[in-house]
């Protein structure tokens, strides 16, 4: 029979409500004879204020025997700024070879959009999850004088780009438009640009029926604003993606219903699910948050398993459930959680 074992880390301000409605409708869309072992850790704030530890080798070790990861989100404001994101979330997407980044981008019917007419937006981010300015190569010199020099190095491999773009093109071959967008800054940042534009070129040759285009990232925003049609798959560096997939939340239904995926393809480690958006401490702990991006999470969490009929119930529901919003009073994140729990 099968199961599950999930690590589940809701983590800092928002994630523990949001996380508790995605188990809820986990365990709701699962089959009686799926057998789920959740195991909840308690990374974040709270731990590293108790005992000055993100993560730890021994954590590692621990969340390696499960099938799959679910994240809230982490940070607060009671940590410096980069403790617990570098310390906690960069060093399990790098521990675990989380290389494949996948933020998928969606306009609903009946969702609003804060686009001008009701565009079509149907477009997916792969965002490389493991290199670029993310992986910490600088540092500051001549502290504390007025000639100060901070530099952050962007590491760009052949290995890692070649890895990420060949999985975008299969995405993109898979799906009906099969038209893959590389968004980069080829114009300036020359060095990792023209590493990436070659690659791109030189593993498109693997994949003759995907049609392929390139933007600099300044232009790809203008283009996901006035004319997101235009996108199916778009590969892009760490950074990028980073950035243009807020963006891609905010003009495709907003950051509460924008779900990842950081995916090692070879299974070597447990993959890990999360919102898009962190732990919106301005709303923590009001019942505000929307659920939505995190069980739009558990469905790519449950795809990536091979539960496609519970991913695409979760979808139903969510669409269902967005398209009903319209013209009724907001919810608070349990209402909404009971919501897709009873639908799915
Ligand atoms: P954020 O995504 O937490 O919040 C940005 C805005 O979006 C806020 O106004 C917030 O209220 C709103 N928002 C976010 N999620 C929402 C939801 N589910 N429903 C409704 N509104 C929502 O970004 P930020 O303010 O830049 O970062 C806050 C903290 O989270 C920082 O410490 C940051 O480093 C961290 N962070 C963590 C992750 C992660 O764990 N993956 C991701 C992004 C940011
Ligand atoms: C995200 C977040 C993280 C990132 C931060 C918190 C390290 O913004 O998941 O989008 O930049 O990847
Ligand atoms: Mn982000």
């Amino acid at each position: 029979s099968r199961s599950i074992s999930l690590a589940v880390i809701p983590g800092d301000g928002i994630g523990q409500e949001v996380v508790t409605e995605g188990l809820k409708v986990l365990a709701a869309v699962l089959p009686q004879d799926v057998k789920l072992e959740t195991k909840e850790y308690d990374f974040g704030a709270k731990r590293y204020h108790a005992t000055g530890q993100t993560l730890t080798d021994d954590d590692l070790t621990q969340l390696k025997a499960h099938d799959a990861i679910l994240l809230g989100a982490i940070g607060d404001p009671s940590v410096p700024s980069g403790v617990l994101e570098r310390g906690f979330l960069l060093k399990l997407r790098f521990a675990f070879d989380h290389h494949v980044n996948l933020r998928p981008s969606k306009l609903f019917p009946g969702v609003s959009s804060p686009l001008a007419g009701s565009p079509e937006i149907d477009f997916v981010v792969v965002r490389e999850g493991t290199e670029g300015p993310y992986t910490g190569n600088g540092g500051t010199i001549r502290t504390g004088t007025e000639h100060e020099v901070a530099t952050e190095v962007s590491l760009n491999t052949a290995f890692g780009i070649e890895r990420v773009v060949r999985d975008a093109y299969a995405r993109a071959q898979a799906r009906p438009r099969k038209k893959l967008t590389l968004v980069h800054k080829n114009n300036v940042l020359v060095h990792a640009g023209h590493l990436w534009t070659r690659i791109f070129h030189a593993v498109g040759e693997e994949f003759p029926q995907v049609s392929t285009d390139y933007l600099h990232v300044d232009a790809a925003t203008i283009f996901m604003v006035t004319q997101p049609e235009r996108f199916d798959v778009i590969v892009t560096d760490n950074l990028f993606g980073d950035i243009i997939t807020d963006l891609a939340a905010a003009v495709s239904g907003g950051i509460g219903v924008a779900a990842s995926g950081n995916i090692n393809p070879s299974r070597d480690f447990p993959s890990m699910f999360e919102p898009v958006h962190g732990s919106a401490p301005d709303i923590a702990g009001q019942s505000k948050a929307d659920p939505t991006a995190t069980v739009l999470s558990v469905g790519l969490l449950l795809r990536h398993l091979g539960f496609e009929a519970e991913a695409d119930r979760i979808d139903t529901a969510v669409h269902a459930d967005l398209a009903g919003r319209a013209g009724r009073p907001a919810r608070s994140t349990v209402e909404i959680g009971d919501a897709l729990a009873a639908s799915v």
